[in-house]
This record gives C-alpha cells, structure tokens and sequence, in this order.
C-alpha cells in the first residue's frame, strides 16, 4: 500500500510539475509529461515517432547538434550537467528561452528536466543592453571615469587621453602607483590598502598625477566601490582642479605679499599711538597676542585669526587724535575729556576704512568697545550684531588693560583681572570667548610676561 502511495505521488509529482520532464531510450521518447509536450509544441501521439529530429525541431540547428552531442555524450566528466539557454517556439507559439538538464538516468536512459527560462533570460538580455548603453554612456563621458581592481587599472573611458596623456589601452592593465607623483606614492597607496581592508577612509580625495609628458596634473578624485566582471573593484571618477589649484596658489603668494606690507604700515602705525601714550606701551602688541591665542583656542579660521591679530595691533590707533595730557592724565578726566577718548573708535574707523584689507579691520575696531548687554559706545550694538573678532578683542583689551599699570592706577592682579570677566561672563562679554579667556589664565597658564 505504502508503495502505491509513493507511486501515486511521484506520478503526480512529475506529471504537474512546471518542469518539462523527458525520458529517452535509445534516442526515442519513453516518457514526457505535459509541460514538456507544451515546450515543445509536441502532440501526445507524435511521441512514438519522435527522434531527436522531431524533439528538437523548434531549435535553431547549431542548437539541436549541441543537444544531441550533449545527450549522446556518457562520459560524466567531461560533459556539462546542464546546457542553454536555448530559444524555441513552444507548443502555444510563444517564443521561449529553454533551459536543459540531465538529472539521471544510465548509459542507455537519459532523463532531461527542460525548464523555461524566459523571464530569467530576458531580464538577462535587458540588463545586457542597460550595461551597454552605461558602458558607452562612461566611454563618451566629458569626466575622466576609470576602474581599478586589485591596484590595477581595469577600465579608463576616452576623454582620459585629455587629462594626462595616455591612451585607455595603454592604461589597461597597469599599476596605478605608475602614475602617482612618487612624494605623494606612499600616502596615496596607504590610503588605497586602508580602503581594501573595509577601513572608512574619505571618500573624496586631491592628489598629483604624472601626466604622460611628466607635468604634474592635479586632480580631484571620486572613489566608489563595484563589482567588475563579479569581484569587487573600484570605480574612480577625476575632476581636474589644476586651475583652480594654479588661483588658489596665485592667490596664496599675493595674500602673503598684501601681508607683509600691510605689515610695515601696521608697525609704524603702532609706534605712533604708542609714542603718544607711553603708558600704554606694549599694550597693542600684547592685546593682538591674547585675542590671537584666544581665536586659536576657539578654532576660527585662520584668516579670520590673521584680520583680528592685525586689527588688535592697531586698534587703538584713534587715540593719535587724543592730546597726550588726556591719555597720561593722573586721577579723573572731565566728561568732555572722556567723550574724547571714547571717540577713538570712531577716529580710528575713519581712519582705516578706506584702506582695503582683506579683512574687516575698521569694523573691529570701530566695535571693541561695544558690549554684550548694549551697554558699550559708540553705538551700543548688542549680542550677535558685534562680529566675532571684536568680542575676542574687547576681552583681551580689558585683560591686558586691567592687568597693567596704569597713570590713576595700580595694576590690577590677573586674579582680580580674571574674577571682573568671570562676573560679568555673558553680561558685557561674549561668554564663550570669556570661558576661553578664563581657562588660559587659570588653566593653561597663560602670561603677559612670557610674551
Ligand atoms: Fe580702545
């Protein structure tokens, strides 16, 4: 009983299955379910008479002698288990991608199970022709496209030629490290090993590459990682920055040439005020040097540091307006004497604003003496509306004032120095810049007379 059963079943199995299933002996047809007779546009009492001529009639004829070379073949070692894909017209009359294989059988019994393939092998074909298409799209690309695997070039589109001298044939196949410029060889291969290893590197890169004719090539380049013919390579997209790098570089020699003359002014400029105010002696100098180290801890861009430490060398350039018996004066000063001192930042703008500097030298001083609260002069800016720079300056301008001598005073101790911007931290001074301060003096032992 049990072994009907499994008799029944496997009938039923391979009668329903989706699979054609063919059974030949001695060439002709022993056995086929429906699907097959379908695949094959055969009819039930055609099957008596079928040999492979009739079997395989829908196929091509290079096909139909790949087939029986293939099924008349017994030696298992040297033969394929499967074979296509195939294309036929079926029973229906639709045309169908066959795929065939052995699944037993003896020296005289073949079994073949034929599977339709169709969609699997018109997905195939589409993602063929898209490959081409992109392929071609990359080969005409404007951008230089390249893939490398293993530290070799395996692909380079055309307009590679433009940027550095080679043809892609004469590309494929060679080490990239060929072409690195060798101070940059070590660091660029590094990083190419980092990558391998999984480890996260940028993904965006600026080297040097040798061009054919030596020159060095400055590029930018795109690293994404594919799979190349089924193993992981990259793909390597250029964007050449030489000129760009030429105007950065042109522009880096006349900033430095700007500097150093702006330099020599901002030196006589200092001896004038500081001619006139001998008790402020030094004090320009030593204000540029905290505000410098303070917009350092703060990490502002360095050209920004540089506007601010040549804006605290002169900020107090207003005051060769302001008589000398004012500004050395002992005790209190008149209310007008004061409107005189308060109106170097003024003078001090008017002075400077015309010149053009790279940075925003007048407005920084002009604002020195604003204060966070709105409480400063001359015109009560508050918070934000006092750029950056100025609200570094207005605390190193108060440490440094505070912590030195003065005509109608004692110096103050850095303690008591310190104790005035911690108390009014957020108040008149900006709060980070005064935290920075703070840590300085108390913490990284910052001191005028090291300077
Ligand atoms: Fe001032």
């Amino acid at each position: 009983m049990l072994f009907e059963l499994k008799e029944d079943l496997c009938r039923l199995l391979v009668e329903e299955s989706a699979d054609g299933i063919c059974v030949r002996t001695g060439g002709r047809i022993e056995y086929c379910n429906s699907a097959f007779l379908d695949l094959m546009g055969l009819k039930e009492e055609e099957i008596d008479a079928a040999d492979g001529e009739t079997l395989w009639a829908g196929l091509e004829l290079a096909d139909r002698k790949r087939i029986e070379d293939w099924s008349n073949n017994k030696n298992k070692l040297q033969r394929p288990m499967s074979l296509g894909p195939f294309r036929l017209l079926s029973g229906s009359g639709r045309s169908i991608a066959l795929y065939l294989n052995e699944v037993g059988g003896n020296k005289e019994r073949t079994i073949i199970l034929a599977r339709d393939v169709t969609e699997l092998s018109n997905c195939h074909l589409r993602l063929q022709e898209q490959e081409k298409i992109l392929a071609g799209m990359i080969d005409e690309a404007s951008t230089p496209v390249f893939i490398v695997q293993d530290g070799r070039i395996r692909f380079a589109n055309k307009v590679v030629f433009d940027l550095f001298g080679y043809c892609p044939e004469e590309l494929i196949g060679t080490g990239i490290d060929r072409y690195l410029m060798e101070e940059e060889k070590d660091r660029i291969m590094q990083l190419y090993q980092e990558r391998l290893a999984g480890k996260p590197i940028k993904k965006r890169l600026e080297m040097g590459l040798k061009h054919k004719n030596g020159r060095r090539v400055e590029v930018e380049i795109e690293v994404n990682l594919v799979s190349y013919d089924g193993i992981p390579a990259e793909i390597v997209v250029m964007h050449d920055i030489t000129a760009r790098k030429d105007m950065e570089a042109f522009q880096a020699r006349a900033l430095a040439r700007i500097r150093a003359a702006f330099g020599a002014t901002i030196r006589v400029l200092n001896n004038l005020v500081e001619a006139k105010d001998p008790y402020t002696g030094g004090h320009q100098k030593r204000v540029a040097d905290l505000s410098r180290t303070i917009a350092t801890e703060m990490e502002l861009p360095a050209e920004r540091i540089d506007g601010l430490r040549l804006a605290a060398e002169i900020h107090d350039i207003g005051k060769i307006i302001v008589p000398s018996e004012i500004l050395s004066k002992p005790g209190v000063i008149s209310e007008s004497e004061w409107g005189l001192v308060k109106n170097h930042v003024k003078v001090g703008y008017e002075l400077l604003k015309d010149i053009e500097f790279p940075w925003p030298v007048a407005e920084i001083i002009y604002q020195h003496h604003e204060r966070m609260n709105g409480s400063g002069y001359p015109r009560g800016l508050k918070g934000e509306q006092i750029i950056i720079e100025a609200r570094i300056l207005a605390v190193a301008d108060v440490v440094e004032a505070m912590s030195s001598h003065r005509p109608y005073r004692e110096a103050h101790s850095i303690e008591e120095t310190m104790a005035e911007i911690e108390k009014n931290k957020g108040i008149l001074y900006d709060e980070k810049v005064a935290e920075v301060c703070l840590k300085l003096f108390r913490e990284k032992d910052y001191n005028f007379s090291r300077r």
